[in-house]
């Protein structure tokens, strides 16, 4: 880096899933531009993501939100001193969209090309500096002293729709996975349960959304795999379709419904939803958030006390939740840093600032090629 380390100015792209982001990001902190541009529209009718859509999505978007975020500089390509781009984990399809667009653009421009893992990429986003005019503003989380950098050794919670990862992390690249998912990660959870629910996609929002405390709480599983850090959700996604079915054959029991004309009048049959369902949707779905929250925040909580952390870092989609922000950082007694919500899901910022801390021992090569399974630390 020839520049001063604070004026160092990475052009980053993200297109691991069903985000096509690029981002300005200077000094690893600073967002200059964040932008992102959605395909939800396009996967939301098939009530998920369907990977061939994702690719082709993202050979539409990627040159409109590069010269967006290029947009924000003073001198567009030359204020621009690196390209990132993340080449896994994630679709491959996806992935190839972009690390090829920025590895070209490097290429063309005889900037240096930095490869980001985007698992690593979602815990870099508790350096980013939130800026108001990039729509990412917000309190990172109440209660905690987390005005400066993160602080080494500290123990980062990785919860998106592809992964469920705790690790201890005692500095830059220094990676121990203490534990992670044996089955679904959480936002996988969160996402099947919203179906099971007929709530929509993505699920998470959704879930927190629909979510309703009740005084007659209904709990539901909680996998506590004891003496591990490893996660499971497939069980409690179990139990809530056991419910749901419990709760339809007592409704086809205590209100039959002569077919015909229950179809006339609302279309569907017996999954037809009345104001008591709603009831049931929002208790069942609290009972589904509580038992998410409880498991990730008690184990995170657990390692920090054992590797004697200095810090908690939460991050990917799933630190979006409320409820999971709330709880861990109300039961730690060391601070807590979450992204701002919209620095959470998918971004490019956050592939900037890992980009920039990992910037001499990143995979950067010409011929790096994308790796759909890359694990965190490989
Ligand atoms: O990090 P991300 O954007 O993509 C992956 O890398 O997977 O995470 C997306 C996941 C989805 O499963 C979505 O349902 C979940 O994050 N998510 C949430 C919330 N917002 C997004 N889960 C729970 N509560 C939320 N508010
Ligand atoms: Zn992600």
């Amino acid at each position: 880096m020839q520049k001063h380390p604070t004026e160092y100015t990475i052009l980053a792209i993200e297109t691991s899933c069903d985000e096509t982001a690029a981002a300005v990001v200077r000094g690893g902190r600073t967002i200059v531009a964040n932008v992102v541009a959605s395909q939800l529209q396009a996967h939301q009718q098939h009530g998920g993501i369907v990977p061939e859509i994702a690719s082709r999505q993202h050979i539409r978007h990627f040159v409109p939100v590069v010269q967006e975020a290029l947009g924000a500089l003073e001198h567009g390509w030359d204020d621009v001193d690196a390209v990132a781009a993340t080449y896994g984990p994630g679709l491959s399809g996806a992935l190839l969209t972009g690390l090829n667009g920025a590895k070209a653009m490097a290429w063309q421009r005889g900037l240096p090309f930095v490869g980001v893992n985007h698992i690593e990429a979602h815990m870099y986003a508790n350096w980013l500096v939130p800026s108001a005019n990039s729509g990412t503003a917000g309190v990172p989380s109440a209660g905690s002293d987390t005005a400066g950098v993160p602080q080494f050794p500290f123990v980062t919670l990785v919860v998106s729709g592809g992964h469920t990862i705790l690790a201890l992390v005692r500095g830059h690249g220094h990676y121990e996975v203490l534990g992670q998912t044996r089955d679904d990660a959480a936002g996988e959870a969160f996402d099947k349960v919203a179906r099971i629910l007929e709530l929509g996609y993505p699920g998470g929002p959704a879930i927190e959304q629909a979510a309703q405390p009740s005084e007659k709480t209904m709990t539901l599983p909680r996998a506590w795999l004891r003496n591990t850090y490893d996660f499971s959700f497939s069980g409690l996604k179990t139990a809530v379709l056991h419910k749901v079915q419990e709760r339809q054959n007592q409704a086809a029991t205590i209100e039959p419904v002569a077919p015909d004309t229950h179809k006339k009048r609302g279309g569907t049959t017996k999954q037809q939803k009345s104001v008591s369902d709603a009831h049931f949707i929002a208790h069942i779905a609290y009972a589904f958030q509580e038992s998410v929250v409880d498991v990730l925040v008690t184990k995170t909580i657990r390692a920090a006390h054992q590797f004697e952390a200095t810090e908690i870092l939460l991050a990917g989609g799933v630190a979006a939740n409320k409820r999971l922000r709330e709880e861990l950082t109300s039961q730690a007694d060391i601070p807590v840093r979450c992204p701002p919500i919209a620095l959470c899901t998918d971004n490019a910022a956050m592939v900037g600032a890992a980009a920039y801390y990992r910037f001499h021992d990143a995979r950067s090569g010409w011929n790096l090629d994308v790796e759909p399974h890359l694990a965190l630390g490989a």
